[in-house]
């Protein structure tokens, strides 16, 4: 007996799932804001630690409210003797992003409010949380290079510490800005894949780190934020720009994906691109290395004649954080370190008007049966 299929919107294509206020993703004309504010706009004309703030409570901060907003994240960024033993007994192949994804839950584990999911709590677990990620990301990466890990400097800004975790120095404002930029553009984007698994696993009761842990985990996949390292991974296999049409038709034949292109709510163009390729572009001027770029101009005007799709951030971002020094397996986990803004907000929204998410499925399976003794099985 079939029963007639209901109308299925395979990966909840077009489907509005719930109300929310942190940002809005208009397709129709290539643009996002972030409570209001046009991305773009906060890119060039605030730093991130701003844009953490207006993401998290809804205004940005007057001066005063930022320099309190900036000493608790720098007053947070250490982690324990536990958590550094935790990332040594890593394997040292193991993806920055597992590395991560296991931190934060081991955080979770220590943090002193980690069952507690009122509101306050949650926002003081979030600023730990941004505060810890970069010294955690940063602490996995050397561990697998066989380097000690390098202490938080609580005088430095979000950006430059970050770089200073990593590598040990602070590079010159042009790449601290480049990298702030993409941190900004990387911080939110409505109900993406990562972004809606922190709410299904905060709509059952769960807590923050939970959320932060699965959103993470979301996070990797290739067709999500992944990409960042595909894109850089694909432009190395290229090699040149001279070789790019050749590869690309290459990809045509095989009917495969390009990564880095393409976009599940924008057809017309990400309104992130053109921000961040102005920035991956004065990294190469920065560098002295216009490689990179050029292959990236090649590949994204054939995609567009040919193909008629649209390159997304990850396209611009890699190649840019390749001309800042980062190795390829860190650009995913920095996507972290800016999105764990976005996810705390819509957490603490979701929270704030929680129903359980849990949608239905269409069964095609066996019709129902007997359940035979073993010796006729
Ligand atoms: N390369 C080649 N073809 C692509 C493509 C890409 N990157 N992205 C989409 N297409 C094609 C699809 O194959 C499909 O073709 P078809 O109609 O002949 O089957 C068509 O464009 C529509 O794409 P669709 O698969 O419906 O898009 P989606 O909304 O389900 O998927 C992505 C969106 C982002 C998952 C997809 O574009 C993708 O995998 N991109 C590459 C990974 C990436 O960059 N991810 C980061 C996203 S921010």
């Amino acid at each position: 007996m079939s029963e007639t299929q209901p109308d299925i919107r395979k990966g909840l294509v077009g489907v509005v799932a719930d109300v929310s206020a942190v940002s809005k993703v208009m397709p129709e004309t290539n643009s996002l804001t972030y409570r209001g504010y046009a991305v773009q706009d906060l890119a060039e004309q605030c730093s991130f630690e701003e844009v953490a703030y207006l993401l998290w409570n809804g205004e940005l901060p007057d001066a005063a409210q930022l320099a309190a907003f900036r000493a608790e994240e720098a007053a947070n960024r250490g982690i324990s003797p536990a958590l550094h033993g935790v990332i040594q007994a890593f394997p040292h192949d193991a993806h920055p992003m597992d590395a991560i994804r296991t931190a934060v839950s081991f955080l979770g584990m220590e943090d002193p409010e980690s069952a507690d999911t009122a509101e306050p709590a949650t926002r003081r677990k979030a600023m730990r949380l941004l505060a810890k990620i970069p010294t955690a990301i940063a602490a996995a990466h050397r561990a697998a290079k066989g380097l000690a890990p390098v202490e938080p400097d609580p005088k430095l800004g979000f950006a430059e510490n970050f770089f200073h975790l990593v590598f040990g120095r602070v590079p010159q404002p042009e790449v601290v800005k480049a990298f702030d930029v993409s941190l900004i553009l990387y911080a939110e984007h409505g109900f993406n894949a990562s972004t809606f698994t922190a709410r299904t696993v905060t709509s059952t009761g769960a807590d923050l780190h939970g959320a932060i842990t699965a959103g993470i985990a979301a996070l990797k996949g290739p067709l999500h934020g992944g990409a960042n390292e595909a894109v850089m991974h694909m432009l190395a296999e290229i090699g040149e720009p001279s070789k790019a049409l050749d590869w690309l038709e290459g990809k045509f034949d095989h009917k495969a994906l390009v990564m880095g292109f393409g976009h599940r709510v924008y057809k017309n163009g990400d309104s992130r691109v053109p921000t961040m390729t102005k920035y991956a572009e004065k990294m190469a001027e920065v560098v002295g290395d216009r490689r990179w770029m050029e292959m990236s101009r090649v590949l994204a005007g054939a995609m567009l004649e040919r193909k008629n799709i649209h390159p997304n951030l990850d396209f611009p971002a890699g190649p840019a954080y390749h001309l800042m020094g980062f190795d390829i397996p860190l650009f995913t986990p920095i996507f972290v370190a800016s999105r764990i803004t976005g996810w705390a907000a819509h957490v603490i929204e979701q929270a704030a008007d929680n129903r359980l998410i849990r949608p239905l499925s269409h069964y095609t399976g066996a019709a129902q049966r007997e359940v035979p003794p073993i010796a006729q099985r």
